[in-house]
Parts: structure tokens; sequence; C-alpha cells
């Protein structure tokens, strides 16, 4: 295994022991909004705060984009093209509702690429790992995409808006045409354990508009690395800049890319 994935899923399970101690007192979390909608606890922060001290032991010279502390820059020389994208809680709203169904997420990318990933769900002890060239793995089993091919028979995965309103209407028509093309669509809440449910073949699909870096950075690895196919909308590799990502199976893909672009002005198929 190459050394720094290990320090990730060392960095990764310290994190999800720090939120599985606090998921038994959820009566005293205190909850912080960010903006309308988006919300953040202590959890979050302190978890964040384990998986940077455990990278920065490691690799001192390495950049960081961390969801709640931003961004910090290599300390120079040749490592500081290396960058971990970090989301320390994916699931914030569920984790606050007691909902199980949230996870950590931490990749590391060199001039952009990303080489490793982990995202590790505390609650059903599933640890998503993937090295470049080197495939994907769910509990060091190695994992695949679905062999589906229809999108008839394609289960879909997404996230619908919850803070920003300005595409509801767009997001509410693909959800509607989708509704009709295929075998159903799903909204767990937490968009980096949807990527791994692509790559390990429970979701034949996925697509959400407005995510952050963190949210897709690890998950992206884990599909190429399964064999399926992550772009932009434009089928383009820049949904870590754009926000916007589709993924799935490499027949599924193409078709459910087609139907996502089609409903957006050109202008905005990024
Ligand atoms: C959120 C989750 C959710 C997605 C949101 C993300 P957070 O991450 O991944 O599924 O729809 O866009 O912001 O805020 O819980 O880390
Ligand atoms: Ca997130
Ligand atoms: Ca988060």
């Amino acid at each position: 295994m190459h050394p720094a994935l290990n320090i990730a899923i060392k960095a990764a399970r310290r994190a999800g022991q720090v939120i599985n101690r606090a998921s038994n007192e959820l009566d005293l979390l205190k909850v912080a909004t960010k903006q309308p909608n988006d919300f953040v606890t202590e959890v979050d922060k302190a978890a964040e705060a384990a998986i940077i001290e455990t990278l920065q032991d490691a690799y001192p010279g390495y950049g960081i984009l961390a969801e709640e502390s931003g961004q910090t820059d290599g300390k120079g020389g040749a490592d500081a093209e290396y960058q971990w994208i970090i989301d320390p809680l994916d699931g914030t709203t569920n984790f606050i509702h007691g909902l199980p169904q949230y996870a950590v997420s931490i990749a590391l990318a060199k001039a952009g690429q990303v080489e490793q990933a982990v995202v590790y769900d505390p609650n059903r002890n599933e640890l998503f790992t993937a090295s470049k060239g080197a495939g994907a793995f769910l509990n060091e089993r190695r994992i695949r995409v679905s062999r589906r091919t229809k999108l008839q028979d394609a289960l879909i995965g997404t996230g619908f808006p919850y803070r920003m309103f300005d595409q509801i209407d767009t997001y509410l028509a693909i959800f509607k045409e989708l509704a009709q093309k295929t075998a159903g669509q799903r909204r767990p809440g937490a968009a980096a354990l949807d990527l791994c449910y692509v790559a390990c073949g429970r979701y034949d699909g996925f697509w959400e508009l407005g995510l952050s870096p963190w949210d897709m950075a690890a998950g992206s690895l884990l599909i190429s690395e399964a064999g399926g196919l992550v772009s932009d909308l434009r089928g383009d590799a820049n949904y870590l800049d754009t926000g916007n990502i589709v993924a799935g199976t490499p027949k599924v893909f193409a078709p459910l890319l087609k139907i996502v672009g089609d409903h957006l002005p050109e202008n905005h198929r990024g």
C-alpha cells in the first residue's frame, strides 16, 4: 500500500472515532449555522483537527484544502505540489439528526490530480480506498462498478438543493425526466459516500450540481479506479473546479450525462 494512503486511512479512522463518540451524545451537540441550512458542529472541527494533525505529522510540506479551516499552502520544495483535500464530516445534516449516513473523506492530489483516496463510513465501518493505477477497494476487497448497461435499469444517486435555490427548477426537471427513464433515484445526503456507492456497484450512476472539491475528490478516484466514468457537465474532467459532477458505469454514464447536460443552458454546462 502507498505510504500516503496508509496515513490517510489512519487519519480517517481517528476522525471516525471522534464522530462515533459524539454520535452517542447528540443532545449535547452545539450546532452553528454558516448560512441558512448550512450547519457546522464542533464535531466537524474536532474531526478535521485530528485529520490535519495526523497528516501533517507525516507530511509537513504538503498543502491542505479542508472544508472547515480552508487552504494552507505547502511549505515549498518538491512537496508543495501535493495537497490533501479533506471533508471531515460529509453529511453533517444527517449527523445532526442522528441519521446514520455520513463519512470522512480524504484525498491527496499531486498538481491537481487525485492520486490517493479514502472515504470512511464510521457507522458501517466501511473503508473505501483507492490509489491511482492500483484499483479501488472496500475493506481491502477489490470493488468494481456494476455491470448494468441500460439507463432504464439503473439506480441513480443524486443530491438536490437545500441551501441555494437558483437551480431548483432545473433540478426538478432533470429529476422528473430521470424518474421516467431509470429504475429509481436516491438522495441519502452524503456525496462522498454516494460516489463510493457508484464505485462498488450499489448505484449505477450519480449526478449533482454545486458540490465542493472536498465532497468529490476522494470519491471520484474511487469511481475511475473501479472502472466507472466521471466528468463535469461537458464530459470534461473539471468537476473539482465547476462543482458539477456526473458519474456512472461505462454504459450508463453517457445517457445520464446527456439528460443532465441537456437541461442546462450551454454557458452553464461546466
Ligand atoms: C453535503 C453533502 C450533501 C450534498 C451537499 C454537501 P456536508 O456535504 O455531501 O450530500 O448534497 O451539497 O455540501 O456539508 O454535509 O459536508
Ligand atoms: Ca461535504
Ligand atoms: Ca463537511
